[in-house]
């Protein structure tokens, strides 16, 4: 196959890079591309090239697994530095994704088109590194310097008519995107040589305070450096002459590539990518995910239905009675309309999403849906008896998944006549944001409810992690183990904000008691209930957070929880302090005095052993997936990993030693 082909026409050559499934710049890439530069460059019959990506992308930028690796000749900066002074103007037609190498391509040349649809992105920072082939520097000479900071610090792909508006594309394809390119190359080549990037003046920055940016950046990013590299990178750019500048630029992503931090993130893109597949299925398909139903208009229901809408499935939304479904639907229109307040979603995508919803009572409406999710009450009996009424209505060849998340799935199942097409699907709230799923496999779910849950997750842009059956399944069993050991260290000598802070200084966004406070106390309160006849007497159990429920603190909901919410902001309670010493005193373990080390130390300890535990007992299938799990769905800091991962490489580390 050749990675780079080269076709003459009419004056013009076309130039498409051919690098399945992304069309990443890998060094192969990279070579044929400068070979194909330098025979252009010295064929005089060719007026213009354009360039593009086959398939449904651009580029996506440079190949990732080679990025920890020591780089190759020819580097990129090199071949986009060829393309530049190319004696004749190459465009870029971007279809799909210019992203990272893609886009700094796509910014070496001489015009940019694209699809309507297209995305364009610097998104180097979210594997811990900066644009490294010019993109800090050419990118402030195409766009003002506050959407060249915003893009490359944020690492988020803007839409093509955003990126037309501030300058980085020249022209929006109104049809075919080649003929488009063609019609913007001959233009260029009629006026003369071309004019490089590299040599217009950046835009002023003047307006950028660049303190007070790097200022809240710091507090923004919580611990991960590329960000503030990418703003000192710009900031150069903004000062220094362009080569110096693009030296400073590639000095820094070499620095960076090889960091912890970097080999982190690589990590964390791929066992994203690598999770899930065991689910999907050559032999089976998933069902037709165009029409779904969902029992239940809660918070977890309306979220679960209002993804599903923006996704562009029809969801039938059923409840108790009439103005309960009125109040779902009242739920899942309030989310859409604030997200079009917020600016993230058009008011026509808005309105063809609410018409995708219908509303009702009555389970034979379901009888068409060939999935439902129900996100009912989380209460064993109400579930079960969903589920025998879903079994009557329902065709034999339905998938049936609840949404929980602790609830055992085997024993709904046996409600069914075919425990086979049921599986559980754990969303977290807000459900239309949040990007994990953890899809419970069943004892007995078939191959078809098993690659369903893979499409549902693929449909709606979530990273879908199997878990076994077990109370909590991954993330909030290792959750509820580690809550437990920060209990029992207040019963040692710590405080709850001592432990928080701990945590946020870590890169978590909360510590765990005050996310204890923003969900409520309640729910693992009524679960400790539940488990208490069951609990060994002998094993240690600390009894602050029961005393805490007991005394009518369930978080903020209640303006009192492990802090104190009279001021709106989470204060440090003496109340909480005094119940605290009692139970020390009770407990008659000995104080001690705790540093932020040693709190990280034993949380990410606890993390470590009861991920171990759920490898050994196989409700999770990889030391990657439960890292996923943490990172998506539970506030564990991308830049570390994951625990599993921190625990292989100190593994290996010692060694090493
Ligand atoms: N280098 C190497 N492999 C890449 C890649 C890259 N830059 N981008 C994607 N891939 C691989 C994925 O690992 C996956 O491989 P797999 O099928 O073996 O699991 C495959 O391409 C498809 O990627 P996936 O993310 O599942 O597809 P998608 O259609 O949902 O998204 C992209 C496509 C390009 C938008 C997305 O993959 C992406 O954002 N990639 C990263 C781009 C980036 O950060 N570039 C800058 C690099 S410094």
């Amino acid at each position: 196959m050749s990675l780079v082909t080269i076709d003459r026409r009419n004056g013009l050559a076309y130039v498409t890079i051919d690098n399945p499934p992304v069309n990443s710049l890998g060094r192969s890439v990279r070579k044929n591309l400068l070979l194909a530069c330098t025979s252009l460059a010295a064929d005089k019959e060719v007026a213009a090239v354009v360039v593009s990506g086959k398939g449904r992308n651009f580029v996506a930028g440079a190949d990732i697994g080679e990025l920890g690796q020591t780089p190759s000749e020819p580097f990129l900066p090199d071949v986009l530095s060829a393309i530049e002074n190319a004696p004749m103007p190459w465009v870029a037609a971007i279809s799909g994704v210019a992203l990272g190498g893609g886009l700094e391509l796509a910014m070496a040349c001489h015009g940019r088109v694209a699809d309507r649809g297209a995305r364009l992105g610097l998104p180097e920072v979210n594997l811990g590194v900066i644009p490294g082939a010019g993109g800090t520097v050419r990118l402030p000479r195409l766009v003002p310097m506050a959407d060249a900071v915003s893009m490359i610090t944020g690492g988020k792909p803007i839409a093509a008519t955003h990126a037309l508006d501030i300058g980085l594309l020249d022209r929006i394809a109104q049809a075919d995107l080649i003929r488009c390119a063609t019609a913007l190359a001959q233009e260029l080549a009629q006026k003369g040589p071309p004019v490089p990037t590299i040599t217009r003046p950046c835009h002023s920055s003047d307006k950028i305070d660049w303190e007070a940016v790097e200022k809240q950046m710091k507090q923004k990013s919580r611990g991960a450096v590329a960000p503030l590299e990418a703003l000192s990178s710009l900031h150069t750019a903004a000062q220094a002459p362009a080569s110096e500048a693009l030296s400073a630029e590639r000095a820094r992503f070499l620095r960076l590539t090889t960091s912890e931090q970097a080999a982190a993130l690589r990590y964390v893109f791929f066992a994203e990518r690598a999770a899930g597949k065991s689910l999907r299925s050559h032999d089976t398909p998933p069902v037709d995910l165009r029409q779904v139903g969902v029992i239940g208009g809660g918070t977890m229901g309306a979220g679960i239905a209002t993804a599903l809408v923006l996704a562009g499935s029809q969801v039938r939304l059923v409840e108790r009675d009439a103005p309960v479904a009125e109040a779902g639907r009242a739920r899942v229109a309030q989310t859409i309309a604030d997200s079009v307040k917020r600016g993230v979603l058009a008011q026509g995508a808005a309105k063809a999403a609410i018409a995708r919803l219908s509303t009702g009572s009555d389970y034979a409406a379901l009888a068409d849906c060939a999935l439902v999710i129900e996100a009912v009450f989380e209460d064993m009996a109400v579930k079960r008896q969903v589920f025998s009424r879903l079994d009557a209505v329902m065709p034999a060849e339905a998938v049936l998944a609840t949404n929980t998340s602790y609830l055992d799935v085997d024993a709904l199942a046996e409600t069914t006549r075919d425990p086979a097409r049921i599986l559980g699907l754990h969303f977290f709230s807000p459900a239309h944001v949040m990007k994990l799923l953890e899809v419970v496999r069943g004892r007995e779910t078939g191959a078809r409810a098993l690659a369903t849950g893979a499409a549902l997750a693929r449909l709606l842009g979530k990273v879908p992690v199997v878990a076994g059956v077990c109370d909590g399944f991954i993330g909030n069993r290792i959750m509820a183990a580690y809550r437990r050991d920060c209990e029992f260290m207040l019963e040692e000598g710590a405080l709850p904000q001592q432990i928080d802070a701990a945590m946020q200084d870590y890169g978590f966004a909360m510590g765990i008691f005050a996310v204890q406070d923003l969900s409520g106390l309640d729910i693992a309160w009524a679960q400790r209930k539940a488990q208490a006849p069951s609990r060994d007497p002998s094993a240690r159990y600390a009894r602050i957070a029961d005393q805490l429920c007991e005394a009518g603190r369930l978080g903020r909901k209640t303006g009192q929880g492990w802090y104190d919410y009279a001021s709106g902001a989470a204060k440090s309670d003496p109340a909480v302090e005094a119940i605290i010493q009692a139970e020390q005193a009770r407990a008659g373990r000995k104080l001690r005095s705790f540093s932020a080390e040693d709190i990280m130390a034993r949380i990410l300890g606890r993390m470590q052993a009861e991920g171990a535990a759920l490898l050994q007992e196989g409700i999770s299938e990889s030391a990657a997936d439960i890292d996923v799990v943490m990172v998506t769905g539970y506030g564990f800091p991308r830049h570390k990993g994951g625990p599993m991962y921190l625990a292989a490489k100190s593994s290996s580390e010692g060694k090493d030693a």
